[in-house]
């Protein structure tokens, strides 16, 4: 059971460990795949309208039996057009969703929308103050999105969901920097990256012989996977992950319970990660492509 939590600017806490029904699950059920995860109890649950499976989200939220209370339960809005308000676009989720509120809504992109950044958040504020969302945030912001909305704005963002992992390490230190001034909680996706998505890099070297000195000091086998997900824990930083596999998600659980990585083994991956750059996702950051 994971109960790690971080606490955002707005006094709420966020469980440490979530559990996405997108990337793997995008545009399909995820019902299965999310049951699976509640009977591990874990129970922070990430969607999103543009996942197009809020449904199968909700389904799985209603069997379980379990009280509203013992979930944290993020989505996130998509493209906005002229004649839709974020109001109408929370309630259709809410109702797929079956709940009443979210623990968290989140902009899922600043780009491609036809209402002004500044307008959008206005509303995100009033949905807040509605109680239809406990926290309201921002997800793949780059330092002039939140400038676009922070002049206006009442509330200050309580979470940047971005892809983070040590590959883009340097690529986002600005905005990493911008954020902690601002005291707004970045949320890692994409974590994994470096073991599932860009295999024989820099890192690999220095996450094999991590995982082999936590290994030693667990008295148990820690994966380069789990090493990831520690350094994202030395750094305060909430991990969104997903699988299919009810193995890997005891594996994921497993890892908030491993010693520490020693503040040598941090840097020493920061430092690897610094060496390479790979963004895999949202390639507007880097001047490359469109929001997907
Ligand atoms: N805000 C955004 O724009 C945004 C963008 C992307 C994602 N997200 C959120 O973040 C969640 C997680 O996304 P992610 O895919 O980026 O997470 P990730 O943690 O980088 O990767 C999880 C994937 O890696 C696989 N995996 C895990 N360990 C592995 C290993 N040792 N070897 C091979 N494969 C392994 C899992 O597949 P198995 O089924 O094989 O375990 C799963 O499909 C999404 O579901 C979504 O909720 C948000």
């Amino acid at each position: 059971m994971a109960s790690l939590t971080i606490t955002l600017n707005d006094g709420n806490k966020i469980p440490w460990l979530g559990f996405g029904t997108g990337t793997a699950f995008f545009g399909k059920d995820a019902e299965d795949a999310t049951r699976m995860a509640i009977e591990h109890d874990l129970l922070h649950l990430d969607g999103a309208q543009l996942y197009k499976n809020e449904e199968s989200l909700g389904a799985a939220i209603a069997a379980s039996g379990k009280p509203r209370s013992s979930f944290y339960i993020t989505t996130k809005l998509e493209k906005i057009s002229l004649g839709r308000t974020v109001r109408d676009m929370l309630v259709t989720s809410l109702e797929k969703l079956r709940l009443g509120f979210v623990d968290l809504f989140l902009i899922h992109f600043p780009i491609e929308h036809e209402q002004p950044l500044s307008a959008i958040w206005k509303q995100f504020e009033d949905v807040q103050k509605e109680g239809l969302t406990r926290s309201i945030g921002v997800s793949n912001f780059r330092i002039q999105d939140f400038e676009a909305i922070l002049d206006k704005a009442n509330v200050i963002p309580a979470v940047n969901q971005i892809e983070y992992h040590p590959y883009v390490f340097n690529a986002n230190q600005s905005v990493m920097k911008y954020m902690k001034e601002k005291n707004i909680l970045p949320a890692s996706y994409g974590g994994l990256s470096p073991v599932i998505r860009f295999r024989g890099g820099t890192l690999d070297p220095v996450l094999i012989s991590v995982a082999g000195r936590v290994s030693k000091t667990a008295g148990q086998t820690v994966t380069e996977g789990q090493v990831l997900q520690l350094w994202l824990k030395a750094k305060q930083i909430p991990v969104i992950t997903t699988t299919s596999k009810a193995e890997r998600v005891q594996e994921y659980l497993a890892a908030e319970a491993l010693p520490d990585l020693t503040l040598e083994e941090v840097s020493a991956i920061d430092e690897a990660g610094t060496k390479v750059h790979h963004r895999y996702f949202a390639k507007y950051w880097d001047n490359e492509g469109s929001a997907l």
